[in-house]
């Protein structure tokens, strides 16, 4: 009810706005990297496998989830192959669950669910324990969940309860799990140097502060909201680690606002979905300060010179300026391998206030569900 909504309009708002505390309650008690916290607690409370003895013995990783998870994990192969060095897939479960594929035992499947019900995920699960894939780890927002129980192995984000139909903290929790079992598998295989280790928990206890300078940016986001409300397409650009989250970016505006909203790796951009810039499509894109910011600009410069108008999510340290049908917003920070949990979050604010100014029913979009438990 509107009680619990407090100074928010909607359970969106509320739920983007609580990420600071989500992830630091994610991450609380988070010492140091150990395997033993993917261990997962048996029905008996008691500890329900060893994760470390099970990252000992995979060499890939197979994440199998939808939706806005299935885009979490899409982050994490990059942060798997980059820092862990462990070969990674990531499929959409519905796909998984029925084709042939080339079943390895020496995987460590992962699924990724906030609500930890969702039926083609559970199946997928199914299926690759059908393969002989006997290790299994979830990372889930509900302890009690379907999903929880079946996997050997867990980590249990503490989103809290998320009732927008429109995933936000769920997702920034997860990348968050991911992160930390980056770190453990990186742990377990003897890839991961102290120095290194103290470092990224440095980075991650940051976030909740470093979250919250980046909504403090909503007052900007708001006026480009105002200029998507009248538009019907958008293009969504990102490259690497950030291509998810352009990806998860286009999803939140088509989930809230109905507007067509595409994502692309920005070096694709020429092999077709040029043709579609016009005056009228806004090209968002995500630019932090990586290996890949010279080559993103030079993408941004075909968007320009075909008319295309920009809306740039840059880091604090890239020398990309506002001008002529460039639009910039400069995040606080340049924040390294978590940067993706703080850009996609100027992404969540632009599609709940698009959606407010096209007046939209944010928390409950038309034919979609919180949680999809049949097929
Ligand atoms: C539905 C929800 C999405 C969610 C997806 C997967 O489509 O509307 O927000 O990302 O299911 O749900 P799960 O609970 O498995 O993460």
């Amino acid at each position: 009810g509107a009680a619990e909504l407090g100074p928010y309009r909607h359970y969106m708002q509320k739920e983007i706005f609580e990420q600071p505390r989500a992830i630091g309650d994610t991450l609380e008690g988070v010492e140091s990297v150990v395997p033993e916290l993917f261990d997962g607690v048996g029905a008996d409370g008691k500890t329900a496998a060893s994760a470390h003895r099970v990252f000992k013995d995979i060499d890939q990783v197979l994440i199998l989830a939808c939706g806005t998870s299935y885009y979490s994990g899409c982050a994490a192969k990059y942060w798997l192959e980059g820092i862990a060095k462990v070969p990674t897939q990531v499929e959409i479960a519905s796909e998984y669950r029925y084709r042939d594929s080339v079943p390895n035992p020496r995987t460590l499947v992962v699924t990724i669910s906030q609500s930890g019900e969702t039926a083609d995920t559970l199946a997928a699960l199914k299926h690759a324990r059908s393969l002989g894939m006997e290790q299994t780890l979830t990372i889930c927002n509900v302890a009690t969940s379907a999903m929880v129980r079946e996997c050997k192995l867990a980590y249990i984000t503490r989103a809290g309860v998320e009732i927008g139909v429109a995933s936000t903290k769920a997702f920034t929790t997860q990348l968050a799990g991911l992160f930390l079992l980056t770190l453990a598998l990186a742990q377990s295989k003897g890839r991961l140097s102290e120095e290194s280790e103290a470092q990224y928990l440095k980075q991650m206890r940051h976030l909740p502060v470093a979250l919250q300078s980046v909504l403090a940016l909503e007052p900007q986001i708001i006026s480009w909201a105002e200029d998507f409300a009248r538009k019907e397409n958008a293009l969504f650009l990102g490259r690497g680690l950030h291509y998810p989250i352009a990806m998860e970016g286009a999803l939140k505006l088509k989930e809230v606002t109905y507007i067509h909203a595409e994502a692309y790796a920005a070096g694709e951009l020429k092999h077709g979905p040029l043709a579609l810039v016009t005056s009228e499509m806004p090209v968002v894109t995500v630019a932090p300060n990586d290996a890949l910011l010279e080559k993103l600009k030079s993408n941004l410069q075909e968007v320009r010179a075909r008319g295309g108008v920009l809306y740039v999510l840059a880091d604090a340290d890239t020398r990309i300026e506002t001008s002529e049908g460039m639009h910039v917003i400069r995040m606080p920070e340049h924040y390294g391998a978590l940067s993706p949990l703080l850009h996609v979050v100027p992404l969540q604010l632009l599609a709940y206030h698009t959606a407010c100014a096209r007046g939209t029913d944010v928390d409950k979009p038309r034919n979609l569900a919180k949680s999809v438990t049949v097929e």
